[in-house]
């Protein structure tokens, strides 16, 4: 089935509207709001902290632990509260999706806890939590090679896009999400997953759309960081 025109008037290679901000959470060591369209994730970091039971402690290197969730008014029908299988992954892929850009040698010992909460939901969650986790981690103060950027691409009909809505998701003609991390500076890929099918061909394609928004996305981001130092 064609897909001619995206429901929402965006151009194939157009994200949503984003909007960043560093420091929103006083309490927390480190903290970020990420926004793309209607979907708005929060991520908070605490630590570098002692990690305990104390056996889990790495003399080599610390430990980045992420927890993911979705707050049960984030979308329409409410959501259960709690971890769910859903949540677990979604966990497990943002902790490998900000490894690579993390210094862990520097904090022997330690945990680095970084809470992400999704207060609205519009699809391309994980990414929006992944972009706020990696602010919130620079926020903090934790040695960083890079800050982590993040979207999905995919599929909607015959067309590639960046950044699907929910209303794309569930295209009746059939879609493919694929949400991609990117390192910027090197273009490392650090999350690759996939729902759906594609060519390996428009694989590839769909990459160089999504690194390419990464790209942006990674401006924004610097620039909502600089906004809270620039006094600094
Ligand atoms: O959010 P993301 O695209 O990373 O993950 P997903 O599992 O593909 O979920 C896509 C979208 O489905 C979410 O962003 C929500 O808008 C919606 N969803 C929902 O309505 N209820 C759930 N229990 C899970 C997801």
């Amino acid at each position: 089935m064609s897909y001619t025109k995206r429901n929402d008037g965006r151009k194939f290679d157009e994200t949503r509207e984003i909007k960043a901000e560093v420091g929103v959470i006083k309490n927390a060591d480190g903290s970020a709001k990420f926004q793309i369209g209607k979907t708005i994730a929060i991520a908070a970091v605490y630590g570098p902290r002692n990690l305990y039971p104390k056996f889990l402690q790495n003399p080599e290197k610390g430990m980045l632990r992420c927890n993911y969730n979705m707050l049960s008014f984030s979308v329409d029908e409410r959501i259960r509260p709690g971890p769910s299988r859903r949540s677990k992954e979604i966990s497990l892929v943002t902790e490998r999706a900000l490894s690579p850009a993390v210094d862990l040698s520097t904090f022997t010992n330690a945990v680095v806890d970084v809470f992400v909460e999704i207060i609205q939901a519009d699809a391309g969650t994980r990414c929006a939590g992944i972009c706020a986790a990696s602010m919130a981690l620079a926020d903090a103060g934790i040695p960083m090679r890079d800050l982590v950027a993040a979207v999905s691409v995919g599929k909607v009909g015959d067309k590639l896009v960046v950044d699907l809505n929910k209303l794309e998701e569930d295209y009746e003609g059939g879609a493919t999400d694929v949400p991609i991390a990117v390192l910027p500076r090197n273009g490392e890929i650090s999350l690759l997953q996939m729902d759906g099918e594609m060519e390996v061909k428009e694989i590839k394609e769909a990459l160089e759309i999504g690194k390419k928004a990464c790209e942006k996305i990674a401006e924004i981001q610097r620039k909502a960081l600089k906004e809270k130092y620039k006094g600094d």
